[in-house]
């Protein structure tokens, strides 16, 4: 038998002028801000795993459960042999639990941690000699379509999306995204966890845990900023904010200053005063209803939903 080996395509070039232009435009802004894809290098994808593991963060294991207790029921709603494309795929343990339940003939593990992918896919090849393994290390933070090669026209694409990170974006780019989504759906859908609405205390401390993970995690953006884009930042002189706005149902994440800051890079500078934020995250919190009108507004004609016993998570399956 010959033995598989995941392949990989690369778009992502953290260091790209573009890249780079962007993200201190972002600092020079009033309220300064950060996008939240630098939170994923190496250490953040580690520390983001950490989150999920605290009694705070209730999202990963509420969606677990639901997959838990559903599962065999949603692999019935999605049928076999699909392309299984796995958007923000980190250490791919949420699709590693459903690929017995659905059997793909591909699996295609989309990450802008290229690294933290590899040895993640390395590990799932093992378990699974026959699937056909890809991984893209890919920011689609700005559009999820594939490279060209990845999808052929003729594969059943089954999109999963799972752990709300839909939340990162406004309703409004979510719309655009899912419908970029949409685009790419041939026969399949799309697999779409989904965080909701609950009392502002339990969000706050799911986003601000007694340990301080969270805030290392904010906090890590800055040492990643510092490597990609030459930033000076020192994580010591900011503090961790996170806060529920409730008017625009989402947490906000902001890195605060301690002290005055100023904050050199080759060609710039920003002076920050004390208690000056920069914004870093936003994750929005949806109803089962206005989650549904989302994805109507996207293109999907149909979906189910299949949401926790406390009601605090959903996953969604959306057919075109
Ligand atoms: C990975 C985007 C789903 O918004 O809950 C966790 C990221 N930020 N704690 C979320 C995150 C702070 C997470 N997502």
């Amino acid at each position: 038998m010959t033995r598989r080996k995941p392949r990989f395509i690369q778009t992502h070039q953290s260091d790209s002028h573009d890249e780079r232009s962007a993200a201190i435009a972002g600092l020079m802004r009033t309220p300064a801000d950060a996008s939240p894809k630098y939170f994923y290098d190496r250490l953040g994808s580690h520390l983001f795993d950490a989150i999920t593991e605290l009694p705070e963060y209730y999202p990963t294991r509420t969606e677990a459960a639901i997959f838990a207790a559903h599962g065999a029921e949603m692999a019935q709603q999605i049928g076999g042999r699909s392309t299984f494309i796995d958007l923000g795929a980190g250490n791919c343990a949420k699709a590693a639990s459903l690929l017995p339940l659905l059997d793909p003939a591909r699996y295609v593990a989309v990450d802008i941690s290229a690294d933290y992918l590899r040895d993640a896919l390395r590990r799932l090849q093992k378990e699974h000699h026959a699937l056909d393994v890809v991984g893209v290390g890919m920011d689609f933070s700005h559009s999820p379509t594939l490279p060209s090669g990845v999808l052929s026209q003729e594969d059943r694409t089954v999109f999963f999306y799972p752990g709300s990170s839909i939340g990162n974006f406004t309703p409004d780019e979510a719309a655009t995204f899912l419908a970029g989504i949409r685009a790419q759906v041939h026969g399949g859908g799309l697999l779409i966890g989904v965080d909701l609405v609950k009392p502002k205390a339990v969000l706050e401390a799911a986003y601000d845990d007694a340990l301080g993970v969270t805030a290392a995690f904010n906090l890590n953006l800055l040492r990643n900023l510092n490597r990609s884009v030459g930033t000076d930042f020192d994580p010591r002189q900011w503090r961790h904010v996170a806060l529920f706005n409730e008017g625009a149902s989402r947490i906000e994440m902001h890195l605060e200053a301690r002290r005055e800051v100023d904050v050199r890079w080759p060609n710039g500078r920003r002076w920050f005063r004390e208690g000056e934020r920069i914004h870093t995250e936003i994750s929005c919190k949806y109803t089962v209803d206005s989650f549904a009108a989302l994805l109507g507004r996207a293109g999907f004609q149909s979906n189910q939903c299949w949401t926790s016993a406390d009601g605090w998570f959903a996953v969604f399956w959306a057919r075109v």
